[in-house]
């Protein structure tokens, strides 16, 4: 897709509705992001979702999808800590159903993608924002506004497309900078919040349906009041069972004539 230039949408899915609702949109790559963390567990950042949990999202995601490319978050410190580590834990996301595995980070991971890559284990890098690392940087923000920043960030990409990453996404860089990066590499260039020029588009599920009831990043956009409509159904729910108007006749099954004479019969007892 790269090389005809035709750019692509990819989306987050972690159960079965939002995997299925991505295939029968026909979302090329769909990504079980560590943002479950938030948006499905309720934590606050990316950092207590476990392996447990990531594997058990991507089986979901990968049952209810045979069209879209897999892509399973590596969650934080399942690859940090040495090459070995990183295998051994990609590669349960692989038997899981993942088609690649995504870790953040660039010069630093270069080592353990590598050692994926040659073990048969593709792997999506990830640049810019990093929420992995947010306790380092004290907050969500733009990365690689100044020309240190973004050299760091051509380098690593450069570096990641060397140790055999497949893609890159780039989250929260500067429109230029995401311009720049795409046209130097040769591997395709998945943005959020990095403007327009990248080779695809990534964001989440619950942000774009709006399930997320938090204020959105200025990077995303709300296409469906989803939480609203859903509250709503439910509120009807929940009146139609205390007026007695659900279940009705048509949701019963009736008894025949001989268990109702029975049943009299036996009232007492
Ligand atoms: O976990 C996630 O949702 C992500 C995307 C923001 C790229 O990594």
């Amino acid at each position: 897709m790269k090389k005809r230039g035709e750019k692509f949408a990819a989306l987050t899915a972690y159960d079965v509705t939002s995997s299925q609702l991505c295939k029968e949109a026909q979302i090329p790559l769909v990504l079980v992001g560590d943002s479950a963390s938030m948006v499905v567990f309720g934590f606050d950042t990316t950092l207590p979702i476990n392996m447990e949990e990531m594997i058990l999202l991507t089986r979901a995601v990968k049952r209810s999808n045979d069209l879209s490319f897999i892509v399973s978050d590596m969650p934080f410190m399942s690859y940090q800590a040495s090459g070995a580590v990183a295998l051994q834990n990609a590669g349960k996301l692989i038997k899981n159903g993942a088609d690649a595995v995504k870790v953040e980070g660039g010069v630093e991971v270069c080592r353990s993608v590598s050692k994926m890559v040659a073990s048969g284990i593709p792997v999506v890098g990830h640049l810019g924002l990093q929420p992995q690392s947010i306790n380092v940087y004290g907050q969500y923000k733009v990365h690689g506004k100044t020309t240190k920043e973004a050299k760091q960030i051509i380098n690593s990409a450069k570096k990641l497309e060397k140790a055999g990453v497949l893609m890159i996404v780039l989250e929260c860089i500067p429109f230029e900078l995401a311009d720049h990066i795409t046209n130097l590499i040769n591997i395709p260039t998945v943005g959020i919040g990095s403007g327009s020029m990248c080779d695809g588009e990534i964001q989440v599920f619950h942000d774009i349906v709006g399930l997320n009831t938090k204020k959105l990043p200025k990077h995303s956009t709300r296409y469906l009041d989803g939480y609203g409509l859903l509250l709503k159904s439910i509120k009807k729910y929940q009146k139609e069972v205390k007026n007695r108007k659900f279940p009705a006749k048509k949701n019963s099954s009736f008894a025949k004539q001989k268990l109702v004479d029975f049943l009299k019969t036996n009232e007492s007892s």
